[in-house]
């Protein structure tokens, strides 16, 4: 009963609803109860009246008690079945649909092969997926974030932009996102990794949240934005994108469908070369900075009132996190996550402490489960590097301290960052993609 009086936002049909349901138990509960007795008709008839009323007043009072908001999200994903059995490797999973979402951004539908129960996840996690593209040595590990949100999913879904060369430079286009775009299609099968990573939202806060990105940076801030409208929709969500065009904009209209029905939810669009047809479809032209995060917060909040999400293009975020530092965010209140190389300021996510300096010389580093104990000096670069050298090949995607693809146990020894990293391992964990040795000897489980 608390459950579906949860779901009633509006107070007056939440109480009215409970006192229905109160005066209609009470008054059955009492009518079979004189009947039972030996009072007379009138008087069993007079008790049930007063009965039925006692009960639609309290409950009214009841259900103007029930806080709708009171209804959280599971702050840790919840555990199913599967997960219980240990989803913790590789898991294979059918491309159930493929949906084109721009020019660049191509959607993907993963359901499990084993059509076993789906983990739920928190809102800006990501998957980790491996593809056997040919002519590639080894198998390619990727990491996309989850670009929808359900308590209970029954498909996860990466959204992927297809990465060409860079300008002027004559190098081969992106590999994964290229594969994906043009030899995936539905019916592939593609293994998974559960899903994992920080830069998450905690849905059951009340303080409002700022989801800001550019390009394919929307991802995570779908799924955040979504999780916060079904789960604590009285939480005010400002959901700020740029993109060039509506040629380039994927999920515009998934993101507008969710304001009318929530007024706490507001869209912002903003494009940095709109087209004509575009006329309508964005609210204002330029690049998203802070003066449009401070033009749609205030008066109504303050700087600090609010938390700050970002994900987008290096330069993007580099001036965005310079911009809300100078109006007066404090730092732990800005969260962001880089899809190619870190941003070159210390991470303001609540991070674990990172070694940066005390890098030694040279170590004896055994690498526990290849059985493997070689020597370190400062020429083998990080430890993923040395790994490979030994001819040992531990899992990686990013190989910039971003995607916690190839975090590994340390087992005993220090590992020292010459950067800290943007993601943030896990105790007694290390990213072997970005460290080195900091102590004389250590022992990675690899
Ligand atoms: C946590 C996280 C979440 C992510 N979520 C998403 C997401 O939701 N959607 C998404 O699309 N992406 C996402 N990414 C990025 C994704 O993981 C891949 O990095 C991206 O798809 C590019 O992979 P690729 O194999 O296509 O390109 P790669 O082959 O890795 O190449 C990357 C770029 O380098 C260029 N390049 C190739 N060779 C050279 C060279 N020798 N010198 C210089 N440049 C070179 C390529 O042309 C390409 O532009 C995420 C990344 C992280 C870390
Ligand atoms: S490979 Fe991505 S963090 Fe090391």
């Amino acid at each position: 009963m608390v459950d579906i009086l949860e779901r009633i936002h509006n107070p007056l049909a939440r109480s009215a609803t409970a006192a229905v349901v109160g005066a209609s138990a009470t008054t059955i509960i009492a009518g079979g109860l004189l009947g039972l007795s030996l009072l007379d008709n009138r008087l069993v008839n007079k008790f049930s009246i007063y009965a039925g009323a006692a009960g639609a007043g309290v409950g009214a009072l009841f259900g103007a008690a029930v806080n709708p908001t009171t209804r959280k999200a599971p702050k840790t994903a919840a555990k199913s079945p599967k997960q219980k059995e240990g989803w913790t490797d590789w898991r294979d999973f059918v491309v159930a649909r493929k949906v084109t979402e721009s020019n660049e951004i191509t959607s993907f539908y993963l359901k499990p092969q084993d059509s076993g129960a789906l983990p739920s996840f928190q809102p800006g996690q990501f998957l980790t997926i491996k593809l056997d593209v040919p002519d590639q040595p080894r198998p390619v590990i990727r990491t996309y974030s989850l670009s929808d949100y359900s308590v209970s999913p029954d498909y996860y879904r990466l959204s992927i932009k297809r990465e060409g060369a860079p300008k002027n430079q004559d190098v081969p286009p992106g590999i994964a996102s290229n594969f994906m775009h043009d030899q995936i299609h539905e019916g592939a099968i593609i293994p998974c990794k559960p899903p994992a990573g920080k830069f998450v939202l905690d849905v059951q806060r009340d303080r409002p949240a700022v989801l800001i990105s550019n390009g394919v940076g929307i991802t995570p801030m779908i799924s955040m934005a979504k999780a916060v409208a079904v789960t604590n929709p009285n939480r005010p969500i400002w959901f700020l994108h740029g993109a060039r065009n509506g040629d380039f904009h994927a999920f515009r209209e998934a993101l507008l469908a969710i304001a009318p029905n929530n007024p706490n939810f507001t869209v912002h669009y903003r494009y940095s070369r709109p087209r004509p047809d575009d006329d309508g479809g964005y609210h204002s032209t330029g690049y998203v900075d802070v003066d449009l995060v401070k033009s749609l917060l205030t008066p109504r909040f303050m700087a600090s009132d609010a938390e700050y999400f970002l994900c987008g293009s290096p330069s993007f975020m580099d001036s965005l996190r310079d911009g809300l530092a100078e109006w007066g965010v404090p730092r732990e209140q800005v969260y962001f996550e880089s899809f190619a190389k870190p941003v070159s300021q210390a991470k303001t996510a609540p991070a674990v402490a990172t070694e940066t300096d005390g890098v030694v010389e040279t170590a004896e580093v055994v690498f526990a489960q290849s059985g493997k104990t070689a020597q370190w000096s400062a020429d083998d670069g990080t430890l993923l590097e040395f790994a490979e050298a030994q001819g040992l090949s531990p899992d990686f995607s990013c190989r910039a301290g971003i995607c916690l693809t190839c975090m590994c146990r340390v087992k005993e020894g220090e590992v020292a960052y010459e950067e800290p990293p943007s993601g943030t391992p896990d105790d007694g964990h290390a990213l072997i993609c970005v460290a080195k040795p900091r102590a004389g000897r250590v022992v990675l489980d690899v």
